[in-house]
């Protein structure tokens, strides 16, 4: 069924005090039905609020319109939206159905078509072993981008989001991990899964940030994201770096590389670094801040092309290929004969004891992942516990999100780096929320060069 809707609008920016001959009734045909699949809300207005503060809307300019989000600046012919109570007449969205009474921000007009709020990725159940794309859902949601002063909540649009493989953690029925961070919590099949990224306000009930900053923080899997009272969020300046640099080598991927280097594994000049996973977001960066450094460093990686780029493009002293290894502990004596003095683990299982067994006394193994060993319930690196007493070696698990206090640190040296060419950027990125499940799938199947990253939407 079509209807004819009519609505106010204005014809003009309104400067001094409004007249009938600043605003115009329009109309335009609306149908009552909704596309198969959309999840629109459609809208019989019942009442609307007239409030003094629209006027201020109306301006070509007032400083009322950068502050708050119920105060945006409104655009000659196009709606006006206020607060309203109204019945839904059409639904695509499970959560309304037709008769049901709302209240939100409405049009000032007959009809309200209260749009989907973008998609983003659910998991369909727990995932227990690899990752595959029958695991994934993309679904929708209707998202008003008008929020209730006393919320505090901002909505963001997310532009880069970062793909790691410790979701998978979160995703098991069980894992240790999920108790042990608030970063690591569980995800429940269904609901938003959370990650690191960047994005730019276009909403905030809350006085920190107003609409079109950037921010960095934990963000959703999708278009956008509501962050509420207390969420990670934090004003982010670009410095001159593309933002994606944020989600990766200067985001949490960058601080967990320097802080387990140079924190856990306190390393010296001339020392010989072995980084497994080593063209991985973290593993690059480890390789690169001892080369930096004047380290010897040697990485592992899973195919050819992997070594190469390693010794080419990144100038680590050597690189193999750990999946036509057959004895991993005689391929590290061969590119350690003197030994190894600092091992950052990425991965666990076989390599992590081939490691041990060839460390120098007083020898430090950062374990920054397991990743081998998160697809595989079963599969465990067993090293040599005679070798860590008689080695006097020192093994250390740890979480990044423990070391904000060398954020600052961490972000001039590597900028630092970066302008100087000291250091390399490595990305990979794919494009759009439903590129996620396989960026993730992937990471699993070694198939990433770099920090792996989503982009949702361009700034
Ligand atoms: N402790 C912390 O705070 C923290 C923070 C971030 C990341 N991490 C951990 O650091 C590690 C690297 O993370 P990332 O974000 O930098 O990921 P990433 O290295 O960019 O991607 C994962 C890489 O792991 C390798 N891989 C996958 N399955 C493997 C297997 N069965 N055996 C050996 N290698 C395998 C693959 O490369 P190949 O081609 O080499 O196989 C893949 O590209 C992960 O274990 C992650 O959980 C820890």
């Amino acid at each position: 069924m079509e209807v004819i809707n009519r609505y106010i609008t204005i014809k003009n920016h309104v400067e001094g005090a409004p007249q009938d001959s600043d605003f115009e009734l329009r109309s335009s045909p609306l149908l009552l039905s909704l596309e198969p699949g959309s999840d629109e809300v459609i809208v019989k207005n019942i009442y609307v609020s007239i409030d003094p503060g629209q006027l201020n809307r109306m301006k070509s300019y007032s400083s009322s319109q950068d502050c708050s989000t119920f105060a945006v600046a409104m655009t000659p012919g196009e709606d006006i939206d206020a607060y309203g109570v109204g019945k839904v007449v059409v639904s695509g969205n499970p959560k309304f159905g037709k008769g049901d009474i709302v209240a939100g921000f409405l049009n000032w007009g007959g009809f309200t078509v209260v749009k989907p709020g973008g998609m983003y990725i659910t998991i369909k159940n727990h995932v227990d072993g690899a990752p595959q794309d029958s695991d994934f859902e993309l679904r929708s949601s209707p998202l008003s981008l008008s929020l209730d002063p006393a919320s505090h909540e901002v909505i963001v649009k997310n532009l880069y989001v970062s793909i790691d493989p410790y979701q998978l953690n979160r995703m098991k029925s069980y894992s240790s991990s999920q108790q042990r961070s608030n970063y690591a919590v569980a995800i429940t099949p269904g609901e938003d899964i959370d990650t690191y990224a960047v994005g730019k306000v276009v909403a905030s009930g809350n006085p920190k940030f107003v609409k079109g900053d950037l921010v960095a923080g934990l963000l959703k899997w999708g278009d956008f994201t509501v962050v509420k009272p207390g969420g990670m969020l934090n004003k982010l300046d670009p410095m001159g770096f593309p933002l994606s640099y944020h989600v990766g080598i200067l985001g949490f991927s960058g601080l967990t590389a320097y802080a387990g280097f140079f924190e856990i594994c306190k390393p010296k000049k001339g020392e010989k670094v072995f980084v497994s996973a080593a063209l991985g977001s973290v593993g690059n960066l480890v390789g690169q801040f001892a080369k930096a450094l004047g380290c010897y460093v040697v990485g592992s990686a899973g195919s050819k092309e992997k070594v190469a780029l390693l010794k080419e493009k990144l100038g680590f002293d050597g690189a193999f290929n750990y999946r036509e290894e057959t004895d991993l502990k005689l391929t590290l004596q061969r590119y350690f004969p003197d030994g190894i003095d600092i091992y950052f683990d990425n991965v666990g299982g076989d390599m992590q004891e081939a490691a041990v067994s060839n460390m120098n006394i007083n020898g430090r193994i950062a374990v920054c992942g397991v990743i081998s060993e998160y697809t595989d319930r079963e599969k465990r690196g067993a090293p040599s516990m005679i070798d860590v007493i008689y080695k006097r070696l020192k093994i250390q698990g740890f979480l990044a999100g423990d070391h904000m206090n060398l954020f600052g640190d961490f972000l001039s040296t590597t900028c630092d780096h970066l302008r100087s060419g000291k250091i390399q950027p490595l990305e990979d990125i794919s494009d759009g929320v439903e590129s996620i499940p396989s960026a993730l799938i992937n990471l699993f199947r070694g198939q990433n060069i770099g920090k792996k990253i989503v982009r949702i939407a361009e700034e």
